[in-house]
């Protein structure tokens, strides 16, 4: 049967679309430009915080971050094992050598009584994500990071528009916080990424690296005659033309993340008595003065059943579902640079062979959830 309901569907349209020709209209197209000073400067005041940096995505604000504080070989950073490779390969990118620590199951973010244990004299960095917009138990991470002096970063990929207990932004929180707006995301510009801090000179040594290592910027603001190489760089600005579509997107976020709220509700309605009866595992919800964006509807499949038979079945009947992260502390990457046993993870290894994201964006209606839930039961 041909896919009737696909896993993911853009949310661009004619306001995209004129917002690019504009751009092209201008002739400025490459980084560094008015639509993209604009768009930091809502992202700063989404997230209050003092800086925003525009990158070309998530993965390299995570490197330019790392880089900035210095992260480098014979250095170690703590991130979960149930992660998405960027991290990982933006930590080994550096020379310095990813820790996996276990998740708690409920959030899937960084179990913090692990991730205490988990501190050595090598840790340089210790970074959290907060998995499908839901906010991992960071306070917790912050107060570990604060007692032994090690920045916690945010991965806040995932994050756009989630807020923490009392309302606090996602990927506000920490040293510094990372995002990403890619077109999986709820807000996207196709490619792209940004990096949020409230430190000047991490912000000033990020902003250097994202040109070139050049302090460029500093010129351009008028602050200095010429611009010169000044540090280690390389070029992670986002064009005008993807600034010009996330400034569409962001502008569009009430509407979409109302959307996303709705199928949230409808999914939930079904799947509340549909797990009571198979033991089906659900997301938790927000507590009282949190905000999840619902970036991500997951299910954890009963052990013993086979979640990718399940996910073939709901493919055959039209709806297009996918799992998520494989184990990346056993992957063949790890194995060849890192020789030696990989740690023990046991709840990453249940929730990367359980977990299935069902399809969630603003265009699926309720008939359509009826129909995932309906193929999920089947
Ligand atoms: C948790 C997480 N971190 C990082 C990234 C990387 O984002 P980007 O594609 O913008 O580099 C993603 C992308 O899906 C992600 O889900």
């Amino acid at each position: 049967m041909p896919i009737a309901i696909p896993f993911h569907r853009s949310h661009h349209g004619p306001r995209e679309a004129e917002a690019v020709r504009e751009v092209i209209a201008s002739g400025h197209t490459g980084g560094g430009g008015a639509v993209g000073a604009r768009v930091e400067r809502v992202l700063r005041e989404l997230l209050g915080v003092r800086h925003a940096l525009l990158t070309t995505s998530c993965t390299h604000a995570m490197e330019a971050c790392l880089l900035a504080l210095g992260v480098g070989p014979g250095d170690e950073v703590i991130v979960p094992g149930f992660l998405y490779v960027s991290l990982a390969a933006a930590v080994a990118r550096q020379g310095a050598r990813p820790v996996f620590v276990d998740v708690e199951p409920e959030r899937l973010g960084l179990d913090p009584a692990a991730t205490e244990a988990a501190i050595g004299p090598r840790t340089r960095a210790i970074f959290a994500v907060h998995y499908g917009g839901m906010a991992c138990r960071i306070d917790a991470l912050l107060a570990s990071g604060a007692r032994h002096r090690i920045p916690v970063i945010e991965d806040a990929a995932q994050a756009f528009h989630s807020a923490a207990a009392n309302g606090r932004a996602l990927g506000s929180l920490g040293r510094a916080g990372c995002m990403s707006f890619h077109e999986t995301k709820n807000v996207s510009a196709g490619e792209g990424g940004a990096l949020f801090t409230d430190d000047d000179a991490l912000a000033r040594a990020a902003e250097t690296i994202r040109d070139k290592g050049t302090d460029r910027a500093a010129a351009v603001r008028g602050e200095i005659a010429h611009y010169t190489w000044v540090s280690p760089g390389s070029s992670f600005t986002l064009s005008e033309v993807l600034a010009a579509i996330l400034e569409v997107q962001l502008g569009a976020r009430d509407e979409i993340l109302r959307e996303r709220e709705r199928v949230a509700a409808a999914y939930r309605t079904l799947l509340v008595p549909l797990a009571a009866r198979h033991e089906l595992e659900l997301a938790p919800e927000p507590a009282p003065g949190e905000r999840f964006n619902r970036h991500i509807v997951h299910v954890l499949i009963p052990r013993g059943l086979d979640r990718d038979a399940i996910g073939r079945g709901m493919r055959a009947r039209g709806v297009q579902v996918t799992a998520h992260f494989q184990t990346l502390h056993d992957s063949p990457y790890m194995r060849q640079t890192w020789p030696g046993e990989p740690p023990h993870l046991p709840v990453t290894a249940d929730t990367c062979t359980r977990l299935l994201r069902l399809p969630i964006y603003p265009s699926l209606g309720d008939a359509d959830v009826e129909r995932v839930v309906a193929a999920l039961a089947a």
